[in-house]
Order: C-alpha cells, then structure tokens, then sequence
C-alpha cells in the first residue's frame, strides 16, 4: 500500500503541474523518503521509482528526522515498534502522522507518539491499486485545515477519499471490501454462462453493467432505486429478474453481510487494543 500511495502522489504532482499551466500545488512534496526493513523490499521501491525516492533499510529514525510528513504503512503488528523505537519520539516532535493501519485507532497512536505529533488516520481500499479506491479518513477535532487538505489531496489521488468520524470506520471496513461485489460478479457471470455466454464475455459484460451502474450513481446522484424504475418495462424482462431476487431476499443478504462484516472489523480494532495490554 505504501507504494500504491507514492505512485498517487506521483500522479497527483503531475496532473497539478499540468493542469496549472507549470505551477506546483501547495500541496507537492519536494522530497521522497522510503523506510522499509529488508532490502528485497527495498529492491521493489527502488524498481518502482527509481532514483526519485530515497530508499532507508533499518533506519526509520533517520528517515523520519528528514521528513515533514510521515505516512506510516507497515502491518498493524510492527506499528508501536517502529513508532517508540529508541530516538523516535524526538524525531516526531511537531510533526503530522498519516496511518493506514486497519484497526489502530487515533487514541492507540496517540498513546504511542509525542503530544505535538498530528494524528490523521486513513482507510483506504485494494481499488486504489488502479486508481479507483475510496479512502476514509479521520482525525481529532483540532486538527488543521491544510493537515486535512493534504490528506485529501493524497488519497484523491487513489480515487475517492473523504473525511467521517472515527467511530464509522469499522462500517467503513465492513462496506469498502471487494468481497460482496465480487460474489455478485461471479453469480452474474455464472448466470450468463448457464444461458450459453462464453465465460469471459460474461465476465466482461457482468464486470461493465456493475461499473456502469456504480457510475450512473456516482455521477448523477440519483437514487438507485430511480434509475431502476426508469428501464423497468411493465411485464418485461427487467421485473421479472427483480422479482427472482426478491424471492431469494437478495436485499436483506447484502444488508446483513455489511452488517457482519463491520461487526467482525470492530472485535480485530478491539484484538489490536488487548495485545498492547
Ligand atoms: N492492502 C490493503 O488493501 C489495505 C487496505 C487498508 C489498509 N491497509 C493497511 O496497510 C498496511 C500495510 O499493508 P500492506 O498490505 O501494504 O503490507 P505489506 O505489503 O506487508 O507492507 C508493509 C511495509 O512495511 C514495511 N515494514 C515492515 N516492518 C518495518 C520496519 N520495522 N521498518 C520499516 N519498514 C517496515 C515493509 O517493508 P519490509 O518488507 O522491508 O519490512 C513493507 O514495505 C496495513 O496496516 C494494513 O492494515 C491495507
């Protein structure tokens, strides 16, 4: 993920330098600094970015001394570690702190850093790989409007992001997985092969009617429901698929999974808190 990021901000910085006739943003970093442990990943960043990005193996002290903005992607697990690492604290002193790490709440990361660190929190998801993600952020009431902008300006470069209270993220967990809409690719394109479909055309086709539904949303506003009524010919096709859903009370089995998955994602937020104990 922290790789994905830096090809966002990449992007990001260059798109603003176009789109502004040559001028940088407020918000371009004039300097790139990658901490990782072990130089097999230190071999990915460097193929990855090259010469733009200066790459620090076992020295995440020092990289953070450089930095002004420090964006922190390891797994939940190494998080304390790495943040009360011996000579870290001094080195963070005054500085804005980005997580991505699922489950580590602002409190947990507070506990952890010097009281002037700026603490934002970032739940993005696997479609920021391509651009297409959707990030969640948080962060503490005080928190600085251009500490907030930059964030933004960061994960909208992955595709969507916007800011909501910390308590909704593990609904935000629950909602943002491909898993559901993965099933219903599969049951679509499953359906279209038993109707005589070539396999992958009927990926294809199933993969375009949900983009091409998620966009309409997006993009007009409109309730699903209205555009649903709009195509729906009284005794053609289209109602009578609905009906076969609602038999099979397609409605209530998406709602509950979001329901069990944001559930699920509040008791790994709760594990995380009992094995600092
Ligand atoms: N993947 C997702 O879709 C997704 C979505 C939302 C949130 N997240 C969060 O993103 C975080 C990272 O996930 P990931 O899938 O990108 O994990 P990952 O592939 O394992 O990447 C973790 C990175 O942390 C580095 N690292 C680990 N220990 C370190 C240390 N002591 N010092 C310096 N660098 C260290 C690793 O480098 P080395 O290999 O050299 O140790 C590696 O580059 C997780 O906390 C996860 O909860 C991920």
């Amino acid at each position: 993920m922290g790789r994905v990021i830096l090809s966002g901000i990449f992007c990001a910085s260059k798109s603003d330098v176009q789109n502004s006739s040559g001028s940088e943003s407020a918000f371009t970093p004039q300097k790139f600094i990658a901490c990782v442990s072990r130089e097999e990943s230190g071999r990915r960043v460097t193929k990855d970015f090259g010469d733009r990005v200066t790459l620090l193996t076992g020295e995440n002290v020092k990289g953070v001394s450089e930095a002004d903005i420090v964006l922190l992607c390891t797994k939940p697990q190494v998080a304390k570690t790495i943040l009360t690492e011996k000579g870290m604290a001094q080195v963070l002193e005054g500085k804005l702190l980005i997580s991505i790490l699922a489950g580590v709440t602002i409190d947990q990361l507070k506990g952890w850093v010097p009281e002037s660190t700026r603490i934002i929190r970032a739940m993005p998801n696997t479609p920021c790989m391509i651009r297409e993600g959707m990030t969640v952020l948080s962060c503490p009431v005080d928190t600085r409007a251009h500490d907030k902008d930059f964030a933004l300006w960061v994960f909208s470069s992955l595709g969507r992001a916007r800011f909501l209270d910390e308590k909704h993220l593990d609904a935000v967990t629950g909602l943002s997985g491909r898993i559901v809409c993965s099933v219903i690719l599969e049951a679509m394109a499953d359906g279209g092969v038993m109707m005589g479909l070539p396999r992958d055309i009927s990926f294809e086709l199933s993969a375009q009617a949900l983009q091409g539904a998620a966009r309409m949303v997006l993009q007009t506003g409109k309730h699903p429901s209205e555009i649903k009524d709009s195509v729906t010919t009284p005794a053609g096709c289209t109602i009578a698929g609905l009906l076969t859903m609602e038999d099979g009370k397609i409605r209530s089995t998406l709602a509950r999974t979001i329901q069990e998955a944001t559930t699920v994602a509040s008791t790994l937020g709760a594990s995380q808190a009992k094995s600092e104990k």
